[in-house]
């Protein structure tokens, strides 16, 4: 069961060129373009005619021909020229998708078109920022639901124990949450200070010694996490510190926001931010292959955990004080799940 009524990232804007992209989202098979307008194009993954994939077909100019037996489609799912007859049937049409690009991503809305404001895409303005410089990578594709990696992100007490050799830290237990929620977002903050920087971050940030940390994660139902992780000299963090005091610092926001492919997979989409190192080729260096090996020691632990929850659906799980943020996240989901549902019943009634 998903969000319908929601942008999810469909892919990353490179991936879109002159060859179609095939990608599932939320069950539903789609292909992707991009047009000579530069606009992007999302339509359902299927021709109308016998059912080959569309995205085996080839471009030509701002439509999509069939691979088959060569009906062509535009950008909205019509199709426009049928070989060998020149009336074309009235249902030889597939399905559209409102798609948008904004930070670097190309957005897609699943759910009521109507309803499909671009006003509503998550506010990433990092990408776009001259203050920030913006790493993303391509989507990953992983064998477990989407949430898994929500509730992975929302917990920074398991980088003890799958991070310890690069941004993980024995002190995260010992220092208690703060929870702070609102309708569509939900905040875990931690301040751990003064204590030894995580391996990744001593050589990011060049800190001689101890470090106040500010770990803390933003949630938006259905799956965007926002993870801010800032590094400065002991002494200078804090809720009562000045970091403009601290002669090092390491200040990077983490982004993972992965898109539902069916109940059991999904696509990682994630990206980092930074305030430092712009020029500075160990940073970027860090950014674009330290943190995403950081991430794949996360892989394997939600793959693993996906095949146990398939293999026994609603077995028990006990909770932990620090699982506040994580089941918060969950009862949000469900409300806006709750929401959508009981608002489609009644459009039909
Ligand atoms: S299957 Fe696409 S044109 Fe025949
Ligand atoms: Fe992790």
């Amino acid at each position: 069961m998903f969000v319908r009524n929601a942008w999810y990232i469909a892919a990353v804007e490179d991936e879109l060129g002159t060859q179609p992209l095939a990608r599932k989202i939320l069950g539903e098979d789609i292909v992707l373009w991009r047009k000579s307008d530069g606009m992007p194009a999302a339509i359902e993954d299927r021709c109308c005619h016998r059912n080959l994939p569309l995205s085996l077909g080839r471009l030509e100019g701002d439509h999509i021909r069939c691979g088959y037996h060569g009906f062509l489609f535009d950008s909205k799912g019509v199709v426009i020229e049928i070989p060998g007859q020149s009336t074309i049937p009235e249902k030889a049409f597939v399905k559209t998708y409102p798609v948008v690009e904004r930070w670097k991503w190309v957005w897609i809305w699943l759910g009521d078109a109507a309803l499909a404001d671009p006003a509503k895409i998550p506010n990433m303005f990092w990408a776009d920022h001259p203050e920030w410089k913006f790493t993303k990578c391509m989507p990953v594709p992983l064998a477990c639901n989407y949430h898994l990696v929500c509730d992975n992100v929302l917990d920074a007490t398991h980088l003890t124990y799958v991070h310890p050799t690069t941004i993980g830290a024995m002190s995260l237990v010992e220092f208690d949450p703060v929870i702070k929620q609102t309708e569509e977002s939900l905040r875990v903050e931690r301040w751990i200070l003064d204590r030894p920087p995580p391996p990744s971050y001593k050589k990011a940030g060049g800190f001689p010694g101890n470090v106040d940390r500010f770990a803390c994660i933003e949630y938006w139902t259905p799956n965007v996490c926002v993870n801010y992780g800032n590094n400065y000299d002991a002494g200078c963090g804090g809720t009562d510190g000045d970091p403009s005091k601290s002669a090092h610092k390491v200040e990077l926001v983490a982004l993972s926001i992965p898109t539902p492919e069916t109940e059991t997979t999904c696509h990682y989409f994630f990206a980092f931010a930074r305030t430092f190192g712009f020029d500075d080729p160990q940073v970027e260096e860090f950014f674009s292959r330290g943190m995403v090996t950081v991430f794949e020691e996360d892989f394997p632990i939600l793959q693993a955990q996906q095949k146990r929850i398939s293999a026994y659906p609603g077995a028990t799980q006990v909770d932990t004080r620090n699982d506040v943020g994580v089941n918060r996240a969950r009862r949000m989901l469900q409300r806006k799940l709750d929401m959508e549902q009981s608002e489609t019943r009644a459009a039909a009634e």
